[in-house]
């Protein structure tokens, strides 16, 4: 973790930032957070993280404590604070300090906290393709909302490491969903697919770039219910996150997907978001910092 954080109005180092035991992220999970990369001292894709951002805490009814404007220029200072380059930036907001009780305490300000991380490109490792497990969606039914609740994911997510595999993809009666935290895509004949946008996964930023870009090269791409039975027979599978971006699975449950390495398609995919990047980090499209 980096030296400064944000929290409440304030730049401090972060073993100095101190939070209530009585706020309602600490006790009940109360919050919603975003995660968004920084790549050559910019935020990006930092619009449509915005509206994700109002749309969570929309979904939770606590009002958007500052325009996106204030937004920007918090993030952009404490981008700058932490040196610039390549960051990922959490952010959380809770509804605030109260004393204990399940409804919604009233005149009380949100907690607004932001961190910074150095981000790397992903390594090698990643890249040559992990290994993961299937499981049950456990969660609730608003996985759109990205609240900082995150039990069941914790849970999936540890069952993965603990069968010496990186990610859980999880169905919900034989659809799947999504990873603990990545989107999921499916490609069988050279079409991709990934499931529908619902009350049931989180709409990740990473996808719809992935989306977009298919659509903006002429690759077909369908955003339809997958049944847990196509993974039998995929060419290959991919999560996608801001932080790790595009991933190829190469195991599930110990079964090979393809032929056991990163697929043709995703070769394609993953050029073209470097392709993506690179021009945003020469040219600050959409930058709004
Ligand atoms: N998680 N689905 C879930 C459940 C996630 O937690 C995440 C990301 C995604 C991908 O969303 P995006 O492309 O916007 O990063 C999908 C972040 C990285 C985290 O919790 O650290």
């Amino acid at each position: 973790m980096s030296d400064i954080v944000y929290l409440n109005g304030e730049y401090v180092a972060a073993v100095d930032a101190k939070v209530s035991v009585l706020d309602r992220g600490f006790v009940f999970g109360d919050g919603v957070y975003e995660v968004i990369p920084v790549y050559n001292g910019h935020l990006f894709r930092m619009d449509y993280h915005l509206q994700r951002l109002n749309n969570s805490l929309d979904g939770i009814r606590i009002v958007n404590p500052l325009t996106d404007s204030q937004w920007c220029d918090i993030l952009g200072t404490l981008v700058e604070h932490n040196g610039g380059g390549d960051q990922s930036i959490y952010l959380q907001v809770t509804r605030g300090v109260a004393p204990r009780d399940h409804c919604f305490p009233e005149n009380t300000p949100a907690t607004i906290f932001a961190m910074s991380h150095p981000m790397s490109e992903p390594s090698a490792e990643l890249q040559a393709g992990i290994k993961t497990i299937v499981v049950e969606d456990i969660r609730w039914k608003l996985c759109n909302i990205k609240a900082i609740a995150l039990l069941p994911n914790i849970l999936l997510r540890q069952q993965a490491i603990d069968a010496q595999a990186t990610e859980a993809l999880m169905h919900r009666n034989g659809l799947l969903t999504e990873g603990s935290a990545s989107n999921l895509f499916v490609i069988k004949d050279g079409v991709i697919a990934t499931p529908p946008k619902s009350n049931l996964l989180l709409p990740g930023i990473t996808r719809d770039l992935v989306v977009e870009l298919c659509e903006n090269h002429q690759l077909p791409c369908e955003q339809r219910d997958i049944q847990l039975k196509e993974l039998d027979s995929a060419d290959e599978v991919w999560v996608t996150s801001s932080t790790k971006e595009i991933v190829p699975v190469i195991e599930i449950d110990g079964r090979i997907i393809g032929n056991g390495s990163p697929g043709p398609v995703w070769q394609q995919l993953i050029a073209l978001y470097r392709e993506y990047k690179t021009r945003f980090r020469e040219e600050r499209f959409n930058d709004r910092t």
